[in-house]
């Protein structure tokens, strides 16, 4: 396994790449409404995505035919758009894409409700939001990986929330996925130790039932095997030696 530190350039350009992709969630967030289909959302976040000079890095990544994974309700991730699925009051929905500026990603999720959801959708939504802060109080110089995965873990099983133990986050830099993978679930070992100018992408994926999920037949669709709702929330985050630094906010 090699971990990539970035240089001093390198890390302006992960800066410059996520600064973008924050405004395209902040963009994007405003389309989430019921009687969209998640063709157009991912349609339009392309259309966003582009308009910066950037590329969508999703697609044509490993084949996977759009620039969004949208997942909806019990679909955890990797959702592919279909014009076919229109958002109704009360679903929730996630959103997950990898954009480049000058060969450089940044890959961040986010779950929105669409109209009035329930209280323990929006439970569901605030704790996996909450469960990726509780982690990178960990991404920084010293500390070692599993600090983040226990973190995540323990906050949101203290809930009742079941996390994917079949995919995980990973590095990131001028690949989409780098090592490290970045569990979400209690680790056995202490993995490795960070350093400054590690670029992480850190992905909570949490269901409201239990974590077991399964792989559908498109190649693509992640859902939950109970059914139970998912929600995910991922950032790029720098490590440095005071702490993290969020590469994907909007703002
Ligand atoms: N963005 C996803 C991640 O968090 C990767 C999606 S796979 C793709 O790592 F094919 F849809 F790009
Ligand atoms: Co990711």
């Amino acid at each position: 396994m090699s971990v990539s530190i970035k240089s001093a350039r390198e890390i302006e350009l992960m800066r410059e790449s996520g600064k973008i992709l924050g405004k395209v969630y902040k963009e994007i967030a405003n389309e989430i409404k019921p009687g969209i289909s998640t063709y157009t959302i991912d349609k339009i976040g392309e259309e966003i995505i582009r308009s910066y000079g950037c590329i969508p890095e999703e697609k044509g990544y490993e084949g996977y035919p759009a620039a969004f994974c949208v997942s909806v309700n019990d679909q955890v991730v990797h959702g592919i758009p279909s014009k076919d699925k229109i958002l109704k009051d009360g679903d929730i929905v996630s959103l997950d894409t990898v954009l480049s500026y000058k060969g450089y990603m940044a890959d961040a999720a986010r779950t929105y409700g669409v109209g009035e959801i329930s209280k323990e959708a929006q439970k569901l939504i605030e704790v996996t939001k909450q469960s990726f802060f509780e982690g990178i109080k960990f991404a920084k110089e010293g500390c070692h990986l599993h600090e983040i995965s226990n973190a995540i873990a323990d906050y949101n099983e203290s809930f009742g929330f079941g996390v994917l133990r079949d995919l995980c986050g990973h590095g990131i830099g001028t690949n989409m996925h780098e090592d490290p993978q970045i569990p979400n679930f209690r680790q056995e070992h202490r993995g490795i130790r960070l350093y400054e100018g590690m670029t992480l992408a850190i992905e909570p994926m949490v269901t409201a039932g239990d974590w077991r999920v399964n792989f559908l037949d498109d190649g693509w669709t992640v859902e939950t095997r109970d059914h139970s709702l998912s929600a995910h929330y991922e950032n790029t985050v720098l490590v440095t030696k005071e702490g993290p630094e969020i590469l994907t906010l909007e703002n």
